[in-house]
C-alpha cells in the first residue's frame, strides 16, 4: 500500500468514532481530506462541523456537509485530525500545514481527539520534523532569537500566511525530550500565537496505517 492509501485507510476508519447526531471537530492536512470525504457518506446523520481552516471549511462546504462557527458550540463529541509526529504518550508535533492554532483551538473544544496517521509519523521522541511556531509578524525575529536560546533552528517559511494572518517559524534539531514543558516554555515567548506541540492535551487514541491492517492505539504511560 501506498502511503496515501494508508492516510485514505485511516481516513475511513475514523467513521466509527463519529456517533449519530454529534457535533465533529475536523482537521486539516491529506489525511484529514481522506476524513472529509468518509464524513460525507454519513453527512445525514450528524449535527454538524467545526473547521480547523478555510481549506477544510471549503471541502465540508462543497459536500453540503454544515459548518458551524466556533463560537455557536460549548463542545464537540470528537474530533479527527493528522499529525506530523506522534509517540507512544500520544503526544504530537502538527502544523505542516500551518493550522496549527486552530487545530488546537478545535482541540481544546473537544471530547475525544482522534489522530489518524500513517505508520511514517510514529516516532519515539518527538522533534524530527520541525516544530511549527505560529507567530505575530512584527514579532518574528525576536521569537527566532528565543527559540535559538532554546537550541533549536528557526527558519522562517517563506510565503506562508496562517489563516490568522501570522508567519510561521519552524524549528529545526529540537530533540524533545519534555513535551509538555517545552509547550509551556514556547507558548509564554512574547508574539507566539502557538506553537504546534499537543503535549500537554495529546490525543485519546491513534489510529494507525500499516501495511497489515489500521492499529488502533492507546497511550502509554
Ligand atoms: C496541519 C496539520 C496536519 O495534521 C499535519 O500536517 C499532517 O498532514 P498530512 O495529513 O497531510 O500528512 O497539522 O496543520
Amino acid at each position: 500500500m501506498t502511503q496515501d492509501e494508508l492516510k485514505k485507510a485511516v481516513g475511513f476508519a475514523a467513521l466509527k468514532f463519529v456517533k449519530p447526531d454529534s457535533l465533529v471537530g475536523v482537521g486539516t492536512g491529506s489525511t484529514a481530506s481522506y476524513f472529509i470525504d468518509a464524513l460525507a457518506t454519513i453527512k445525514d446523520q450528524i449535527k454538524g462541523t467545526v473547521s480547523s481552516s478555510e481549506a477544510s471549511t471549503q471541502k465540508l462546504k462543497d459536500y453540503g456537509i454544515p459548518v458551524l462557527d466556533c463560537n455557536e458550540v460549548d463542545s464537540l463529541d470528537v474530533y479527527v485530525d493528522g499529525a506530523d509526529e506522534i509517540n507512544h504518550q500520544l503526544q504530537m508535533i502538527k502544523g505542516g500545514g500551518a493550522a496549527l492554532t486552530r487545530e488546537k483551538i478545535v482541540s481544546a473544544l473537544s471530547k475525544q481527539f482522534v489522530c489518524i496517521v500513517d505508520e511514517s509519523k510514529v516516532v519515539d521522541v518527538l522533534g524530527k520534523f520541525p516544530l511549527p511556531v505560529e507567530v505575530i509578524p512584527m514579532a518574528r525575529s525576536y521569537v527566532a532569537r528565543e527559540l535559538f536560546k532554546l537550541g533549536g533552528k528557526p527558519i522562517y517559511r517563506q510565503g506562508v500566511i496562517t489563516d490568522n494572518g501570522n508567519v510561521i517559524l519552524d524549528v529545526h534539531d529540537l530533540i524533545i525530550a519534555k513535551p509538555m514543558e517545552l509547550e509551556n516554555r514556547i507558548n509564554n515567548i512574547a508574539g507566539v500565537v502557538t506553537v504546534g506541540l499537543f503535549a500537554n492535551k495529546g490525543a485519546n487514541v491513534a489510529l494507525v496505517g500499516t501495511r497489515s491492517g489500521v492499529k488502533e492505539i492507546k497511550p502509554s504511560y
